[in-house]
C-alpha cells in the first residue's frame, strides 16, 4: 500500500461523529443519493484512486477534503437555483461552512474550492490530493446518475 487506510479512515471517522457533518444526509444529491452518502463514496473512491496510480497523499487532509468537497448545506430544489448556478456557486458556500465549522488548512480550502474545476475557471486544484477528490466527484457523479440502482 503506498498510503495508510487506518490513518485515513480514522479522519473519516472523526469527521462523521459530527452531527454537522451528518446533517448533509437531510440533502438530497444526483437523484439516488444525499450529500452525506455521496461525500463518504467520494472519500471512499479518492482513497482507491490515490491507491491505484500509487500516489502518496496526505491522508488527513484528503479525508476532510473529500468528506467536506460539497457541505454547502442546502436543498438545491429550494434553492431555486439552475443546475448550472448550482454548480458554479456551491463550492464557495462549502468552502464557507467548513471555514466556519472546521479548522480547515489552506490545501483542504483549495480541495473544496476547486472540486468543480473546470467549471470554477480561475480554482483550480492545486494539489495531488485536489485533483484526486476533483476526478473522484466526477466518477462518482456520473455512477450516482447513469449507475445501476443499488441498496447501499
Ligand atoms: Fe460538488
Ligand atoms: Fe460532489
Amino acid at each position: 500500500m503506498t498510503n495508510d487506510v487506518e490513518i485515513y479512515k480514522n479522519s473519516l471517522r472523526e469527521l462523521l461523529r459530527d452531527p454537522r457533518v451528518r446533517k448533509m444526509k437531510e440533502y438530497a444529491q444526483h437523484k439516488t443519493s444525499n450529500s452525506l452518502k455521496h461525500s463518504i463514496h467520494v472519500a471512499m473512491a479518492s482513497f482507491d484512486l490515490a491507491e491505484s496510480l500509487h500516489i502518496k497523499i496526505n491522508e488527513e487532509v484528503l479525508a476532510v477534503g473529500a468528506l467536506l468537497h460539497d457541505y454547502y448545506l442546502y436543498d438545491i430544489q429550494e434553492s431555486g437555483f439552475s443546475d448550472y448556478k448550482h454548480g458554479t456557486k456551491h463550492p464557495k458556500t462549502a468552502l464557507d461552512n467548513a471555514i466556519k465549522d472546521f479548522q480547515v488548512n489552506r490545501k483542504e480550502q483549495n480541495i473544496i474550492r476547486s472540486h468543480m474545476w473546470p467549471l470554477t475557471l480561475f480554482h483550480i486544484p492545486r494539489s495531488k490530493e485536489a485533483w484526486i477528490v476533483s476526478v473522484a466527484d466526477k466518477y462518482c457523479a456520473f455512477k450516482e446518475v447513469f449507475g445501476k440502482r443499488r441498496n447501499k
